[in-house]
């Protein structure tokens, strides 16, 4: 978290690089003191390891500018959602596992009463900030990218079942110890400095927002599903994707055949393992690990 940061801007300052907009994150005020929170919002509320590698990330960029002259802008993305997110990590998103839960006809699981409040930012606006951070003649702040809406996890719950036309009711659990001590009680942006400086202001509303994602998630379901029934029973298609794992021209292949999953044989194991194709490039998806951790 701070090591892969320092040698990007080593080699940013090695190679000349014109312009740097970094990652930050809301993390940096910990659980905030003001609301809506600004820029200006000291940092030494964070507890977490995460939120003091990005302030430290953040104070490097700095210096680097002052040694080196690299021009940059770091961006404070807040809640940030959208296709493309990632559904299989270790801190994959509540949003992520509400869904799967919806599509299983489960309740979704709500930590604590729902109070907590967060400010959702579309994706899509977020690479429109992260653009304008390059092209605008503005250099060295840091910036909140964020809605500016507070929106309760319980809200929040409710309009992904609205997005996912569901009729279940949200199940109310208490919060897990573990997460007792990084659970931030409230976050609402001030969003004041992006629109001024870069003329930025985000445009998707949640529940567009939503259904864009529910969208994105019914794609990966249907692709998979349909993966599972051209290729399980085929064995000229497992033996393809089993070569396909390493050449990189049967990859291709496969790719240009439409195919977005394939099923590898794994020795011991009952189901095949389960990987996504994306731009010729094999990763192991999502739902074959969520299956086979279940
Ligand atoms: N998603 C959010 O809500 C959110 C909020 C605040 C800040 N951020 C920041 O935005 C950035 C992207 O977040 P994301 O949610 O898209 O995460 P992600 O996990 O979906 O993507 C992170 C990407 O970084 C790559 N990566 C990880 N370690 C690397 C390394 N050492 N060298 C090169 N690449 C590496 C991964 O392969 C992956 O493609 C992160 O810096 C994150 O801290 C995200």
């Amino acid at each position: 978290m701070a090591r892969a940061p320092l040698n990007m801007i080593d080699l940013c300052v090695k190679y000349k690089i014109k312009k740097l907009v970094a990652a930050s994150s809301a993390s940096v005020y910990g659980q905030a003191e003001d609301f809506p929170t600004t820029e200006k919002h000291h940092p030494y509320n964070n507890r977490t390891f995460y939120g003091a590698c990005k302030t430290f990330n953040e104070l490097m960029y700095r210096s680097y500018k002052d040694m080196y002259g690299l021009d940059y802008n770091t961006f404070r993305y807040f809640n940030v959602f959208g296709p493309r997110m990632d559904t299989e990590g270790k801190y994959t998103e509540v949003l992520i596992r509400w869904y799967y839960l919806i599509k299983e006809g489960k309740r979704p699981k709500i930590f604590g009463e729902g109070d907590q409040t967060m400010d959702f930012v579309y994706i899509d606006d977020i690479a429109r900030a992260t653009i304008l951070g390059l092209t605008q003649d503005v250099s060295g702040e840091d910036f909140n990218v964020a809605r500016g809406e507070e929106v309760s996890l319980k809200e929040l719950c409710n309009a992904l079942l609205k997005a996912m036309d569901s009729d279940l009711e949200p199940e109310f659990v208490p919060l897990p110890e573990e997460r007792q001590k990084v659970e931030v009680g409230r976050r609402l942006a001030s969003t004041e400095k992006a629109e001024k400086l870069l003329g930025f202001k985000a445009e998707v509303e949640l529940e567009d927002g939503l259904r864009r994602l529910v969208a994105w998630l019914d794609g990966l379901e249907e692709n998979s599903n349909d993966a599972h029934s051209k290729a399980v029973p085929c064995e000229e298609e497992a033996k393809a994707a089993s070569e396909a794992i390493c050449p990189a021209g049967s990859l291709r292949d496969l790719a240009s055949r439409n195919l977005k999953t394939i099923l590898l044989p794994t020795p011991g194991r009952s189901t095949p393992a389960r990987f996504k194709l994306h731009h010729g490039l094999a990763s192991r998806s999502a739902r074959g690990r969520r299956r086979s951790r279940r």
